[in-house]
């Protein structure tokens, strides 16, 4: 479920975002769909921190390089995980409750900041 506690407070990367974890939320439980999902939605997930950085310079926010490496951090661990699935047995639940709590943590650690004043 989507709440507005995680607005960022820019309508496109709210959609980005409210559209991922939609994508999670509705994850098949059948193993040779799954798979295929979780790839797409990983490849997804990379895209968005692209266009996020592209909307951010466009629009002037005020994003880190922190942030920006931040987003290379949690793409290549998404990698790793998407490597980690080929062959093996995985419980669907637990790998999309995951992706949804890197999405979720990364927007409360980085990305509701890059609407708000520079004195935060
Ligand atoms: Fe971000």
């Amino acid at each position: 479920m989507w709440y507005s506690i995680y607005s960022v407070g820019d309508v496109d990367i709210d959609q980005e975002h409210a559209n991922i974890d939609f994508m999670l939320s509705v994850l098949s439980v059948d193993d040779s769909q799954f798979k295929d999902q979780i790839q797409y939605l990983v490849k997804a997930l990379a895209l968005h921190f692209v266009n996020e950085e592209k909307i951010a310079d466009a629009r002037g926010y005020n994003m880190s390089d922190g942030h920006r490496q931040e987003h290379r951090r949690v793409t290549a661990q998404l990698e790793a995980i998407m490597d980690s699935l080929q062959g093996k047995k995985v419980d669907p639940v637990t790998v999309a409750q995951n992706l949804q709590d890197t999405l979720r943590e990364h927007i409360l650690e980085y990305d509701r900041y890059l609407t708000a004043p520079e004195f935060f």
